[in-house]
């Protein structure tokens, strides 16, 4: 697979097979996420792996909203909690200056690392945004000063999972030569 090719395959997966994602697989994606690159090289990340499955099934709970959103996540072997931890001074004063979080422009890169890795490895993943961030840094031990960026839903794609169309913008919409 080119990277192009990478790029159309990751897609958001929410129907998971029971089979269980090896856990060498979790950690690649992991080194992927630790070779991103950061503000300052801060790397202002540090990544929970949630797979003892009791445990699981109350964080993918602090996801759901009304059995409406995210309910898939009960069914995901694996799940990845980011928390965005402080970067660097020298970084915390540029974000100061530039009305800038460098950390959560971080954040987001790290996870996509972790997505596609996945996706080259043929497992699938869901990024989530909607989720009761107390309670995930209450379930977690997490320190309550902290700030959870995103939850990541991991496992093999249910069996006939089928790659959709991308639905996005067109590219002349967004791009343009020398002026806004
Ligand atoms: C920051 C962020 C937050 C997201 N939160 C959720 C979420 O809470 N629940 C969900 O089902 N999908 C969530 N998604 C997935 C998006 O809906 C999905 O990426 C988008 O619709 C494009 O579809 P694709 O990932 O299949 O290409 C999130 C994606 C991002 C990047």
């Amino acid at each position: 697979m080119n990277f192009l090719e990478l790029v159309h395959t990751r897609q958001s997966v929410r129907r998971y097979s029971a089979k269980p994602v090896e856990n060498e697989l979790v950690l690649k994606c992991l080194e992927a996420a630790r070779l991103a690159p950061s503000a300052s090289n801060s790397q202002p990340w540090r990544f929970i792996i949630v797979d003892e499955p009791g445990l699981r099934q109350k964080v993918a709970q602090a996801t759901i909203t009304q059995n409406l959103i995210n309910s898939f996540s009960l069914r995901a072997p694996v799940i990845i909690v980011i928390v965005v931890e402080k970067p660097k001074l020298l970084t915390q004063f540029a974000g100061w200056l530039k009305k800038r979080e460098f950390e959560w422009t971080d954040l987001g890169i790290t996870a996509e690392h972790i997505c596609l890795q996945a996706t080259e490895l043929g497992l699938g993943t869901c990024m989530i945004g909607w989720f009761n961030e107390p309670k995930i840094i209450q379930l977690l031990n997490i320190p309550s000063n902290k700030r959870i960026g995103l939850v990541i839903t991991m496992g093999y794609p249910a069996e006939n999972y089928l790659l959709r169309k991308k639905i996005r913008k067109k590219i002349e919409t967004l791009v343009s030569y020398n002026k806004w």
